[in-house]
């Protein structure tokens, strides 16, 4: 049974308990824009040609009303605790584009109608969290990014919009013109967010000189890897600062590890699915005179967003990755086909992004995106550099309305 709304926009039932039939399936109003229809335990809302579900205990825990939610400080005040399970609105009504709910005892929920299509289920699993520009070598350059400039990076906040922009993107950013010292380099990357301190320091700076238990204190090549893979939480950002190189070769390799699974998921969905569910430990095992770490970190190459499946990490660093010893035989068989395949697509040469770092040009990298590696150098180079937490990354972004 539908009811047709009057001026006001107001539509109202009857209480639940009084419906001579007690069938909640059978009672709908109408806006012009919205109708709702209330079930069991859940209320179907279609809202601007949009049917969605919500849950009344949600719907409850959701209530934004002063005794349940803290709208000065976004918190929920309301006790999920205590709401009974089987809660159901004694009464309901939609009125200039709020949805209000009386439940037992009277407390009354009001929804506005577009905060809860914005928040529903149905809407998210359609929406993308991170909207990006995946890209192969021809894409990144045709899209012609500008780096920004140290200077007005520093003191203008439109100039960091613009870098953050570009990184959220592309998944690497650059600033030029920064003096080549460590103390410029922390500065900037400062500027963008928290940095991360690990076992490598705040602020590292290195030479070939292997005074660390890692192949990066070398001159050898480095094949595209992510860092810092074997901790629970990996880095999420990889700030390089090339401060001096008298020789040749070194040139840092970018390799948009998104754009390659993406391509693996069209190619072969089963072996994307088997590279998001098999878990993988890395691990960092370091004894020299003066370092002693054993790091691990499981996880699996690919995690995606369970509602969406989007891809947000990846972790691939064959240099790192500890013992395979908790998958059986079979599914070890077909991981590593799976491992195969995506390394073919990250190997590809039109994926590869060669970029000379050059003192002065900051490169930030997306960690849990974009892989790095580099080609073999001689003489003197010394790089300095720092990761940074991926959480104020992207909270900084957030506050330039860059992120829902
Ligand atoms: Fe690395």
């Amino acid at each position: 049974m539908y009811r047709t709304l009057q001026a006001l926009r107001l539509a109202r039932l009857l209480p639940a308990a009084k419906n001579p039939n007690k069938s909640w399936g059978h009672v709908r109003a109408r806006t012009s824009s919205a109708s709702f229809h209330l079930l069991e335990d859940c209320l179907e809302l279609n809202y601007e040609g949009k049917p969605m579900i919500f849950n009344y205990v949600w719907l409850r825990d959701h209530c934004r009303s002063e005794s349940s939610y803290n709208s000065s400080t976004s918190q929920r005040v309301g006790d999920t605790g205590s709401i009974e399970l089987s809660i159901r609105p004694e009464s309901s009504a939609v009125e200039d584009d709020h949805l209000i709910l009386t439940w037992q005892g009277g407390h009354v929920s009001k929804y506005r109608l577009s905060w809860l299509a914005e928040n529903s289920y149905e809407e998210k699993k359609q929406a993308t969290v991170h909207p990006r520009i995946l890209w192969n070598s021809d894409i990144y350059k045709n899209a012609n990014i500008t780096s920004a400039n140290w200077e007005k990076f520093m003191s203008c906040d439109s100039e960091l919009k613009k870098f953050l922009h570009d990184y959220l993107q592309y998944g690497i950013a650059f600033v030029d013109g920064v003096p080549a010292t460590v103390e410029a380099t922390e500065a900037v990357t400062q500027r963008v967010s928290l940095i991360r301190e690990t076992t490598y320091g705040r602020m590292w700076s290195f030479t070939s000189d292997f005074s660390r238990g890692d192949t990066a204190y070398s001159q050898l090549a480095l094949d595209r890897h992510t860092d810092t893979s074997y901790f629970q939480e990996p880095s999420g950002i990889q700030v390089f600062h090339c401060l001096k190189h008298e020789g040749t070769g070194g040139r840092t390799l970018l390799v948009d590890g998104f754009y390659a699974a993406e391509k693996l998921r069209q190619r072969s969905p089963e072996s994307f699915d088997l590279l998001c569910r098999v878990p993988i430990s890395h691990e960092y095992v370091e004894n020299t005179e003066s370092h002693r770490n054993h790091i691990r970190g499981v996880g699996p190459i690919l995690s995606v967003y369970p509602w969406n499946n989007e891809l947000f990490l990846i972790r691939y660093n064959n240099y790192d990755r500890a013992v395979i010893n908790t998958v059986p035989h079979d599914t070890v068989k077909r991981w590593y086909e799976a491992h195969r395949e995506l390394t073919s697509e990250l190997r590809r040469p039109e994926n590869e992004l060669w970029v000379k770092l050059d003192p002065g040009k900051v490169i930030f990298i997306d960690n849990w995106r974009v892989l790095h590696g580099r080609e073999s150098f001689s003489g003197l180079r010394q790089l300095c550099g720092c990761y940074l937490t991926r959480d104020d990354v992207l909270s900084t972004a957030r506050c330039f309305s860059l992120l829902p």
